[in-house]
């Protein structure tokens, strides 16, 4: 038999502030149901001055290292779209704030919103070859889009952290998975570019099209069939494209297509990413996270994963929820970390959506507003300064 493989820590952390979804309704002059009923999102998570993918991907490992600690881990797969350097991997800097071992090779993947998949799918593998390793996957990104853009509202920040390991406490990831490609420009962010470009309604044909090619092939390679899932996590720029992309997939499948049933197949998965907003790469993993952290007795239920980067790439894969899982979760704490978010006002949130990182070289420090455990402190010569806070 062959050692199960899969996550066995998930661990979550986001911007300290948080935007209500009202705020952009007035200025728009959008009616606010658009937003709650029309695409599911309530409030969106805002970074601090201080906070980044790097403190925010830190602050969620953070959690696991002081768990687990960091025996067996020799490597960091970092999965962002929000890049901050053309050239070092954010990882870099979460491994040195961790102070984890020298003897760990890092790296950065991108692919838009799927690349933390693709982290996933390569940690396992490696703890395949040497089950004694473990494998740290981090995914962390702040989503902007230019202000009264039909992307605006499904802005958000946040990060996941994953220990993927043999035998693991929460999920075992199953083999096998249906994976599509495709050359298409439905969102993209330019080099230079703070905010993404978006063809907002081409971007969710092509999200629908992705998640029926990734499940035939995932069925083309003898995967489970439909009838074996009972829940499933998408990647969700907005809550209602779980909705849209779950009844395309099972009608792709041929599964029960009752309202009822498709409802509470993904309404647990939902809670998080409605009030954090889009998390790119980590949003799949906060919908796993929303699942788990449920009321819902989860023990041995397979879960249906379906991985959507634009640009494009999807994934389809299995996951099965082990045994006792529930004693090895942070729900509490987790609730306690979205309701101490600090409201902002419309002056404060155009205020956010005009910084930028410095281009010039000279030295730049940043006030002292977060109350995570780590902080962007300032730039010296565009290099970024990072301090521990706690
Ligand atoms: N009450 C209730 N519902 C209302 C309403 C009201 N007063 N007014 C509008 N609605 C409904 C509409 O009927 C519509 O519902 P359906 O989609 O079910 O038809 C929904 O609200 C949205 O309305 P519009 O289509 O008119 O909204 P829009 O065009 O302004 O923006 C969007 C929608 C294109 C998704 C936009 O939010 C956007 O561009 N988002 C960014 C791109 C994105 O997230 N794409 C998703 C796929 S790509 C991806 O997943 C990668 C990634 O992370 C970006």
């Amino acid at each position: 038999m062959t050692t199960p493989i899969g996550i066995h820590d998930l661990a979550f952390a986001t911007g300290s502030r948080v935007l209500d979804l009202s705020v952009i309704a007035v200025r728009l002059g959008t009616e606010i149901e658009k937003y709650t009923i029309g695409i599911g999102q309530e409030r969106m998570s805002i970074p601090a001055a201080d906070e980044d993918i790097v403190t925010m991907g830190a602050a969620a490992a953070k959690q696991i290292i002081d768990r687990h600690g960091a025996e067996g881990i020799r490597t960091v797969l970092f999965a962002t779209e929000t890049g901050i350097d053309q050239s070092k991997a954010a990882g870099v800097y979460v491994h040195q704030l961790l102070e984890l071992p020298t003897t760990c090779r890092v790296v950065e993947l991108k692919q838009a919103c799927y690349s933390a998949t693709a982290a996933l799918q390569f940690a396992t593998a490696l703890v395949v070859c040497d089950p004694r390793q473990r494998v740290l996957v981090i995914a962390s990104d702040v989503a902007r889009y230019e202000l009264g853009s039909s992307g605006e509202p499904t802005q958000g920040a946040g990060a996941v952290a994953m220990l993927v390991a043999a035998d693991p406490d929460l999920v075992v990831i199953e083999p096998g998975s249906g994976v599509f490609t495709s050359d298409i420009m439905d969102f993209w962010r330019p080099n230079g570019r703070v905010t993404a470009l978006v063809d907002g309604k081409y971007s969710i044909r092509a999200y629908l099209q992705a998640v029926e090619n990734a499940w035939n092939d995932y069925s083309a390679q003898g995967g489970f069939p439909i009838s074996e899932f009972n829940r499933f996590c998408y990647h969700q720029p907005f809550t209602k494209m779980a909705s849209k992309a779950h009844r395309h997939l099972i009608k792709t499948a041929g599964g029960d297509l009752d309202p009822a049933v498709l409802d509470a197949q993904i309404a647990p998965t939902l809670k998080y990413n409605r009030v954090i907003g889009n998390t790119y790469t980590a949003s799949i993993y906060l919908a796993l996270l929303s699942l788990l952290d449920s009321d819902e007795e989860l023990d041995e239920t397979k879960i249906g994963f379906l991985s959507y980067g634009s640009g494009s790439v999807a994934e389809f894969f299995a996951g099965t929820v082990q045994p006792g899982y529930r004693k090895h979760l942070r729900s509490e704490e987790n609730r306690s970390v979205l309701a101490a978010r600090v409201p902002i006002d419309a002056s404060e949130y155009l205020t956010w959506h005009e910084r930028r990182d410095p281009t010039e070289l000279g030295d730049f420090a940043l006030p002292n507003e977060t109350p995570g455990p780590f902080r962007l402190a300032g730039f010296t010569d565009l290099k970024r300064d990072y301090a521990v806070t706690q």
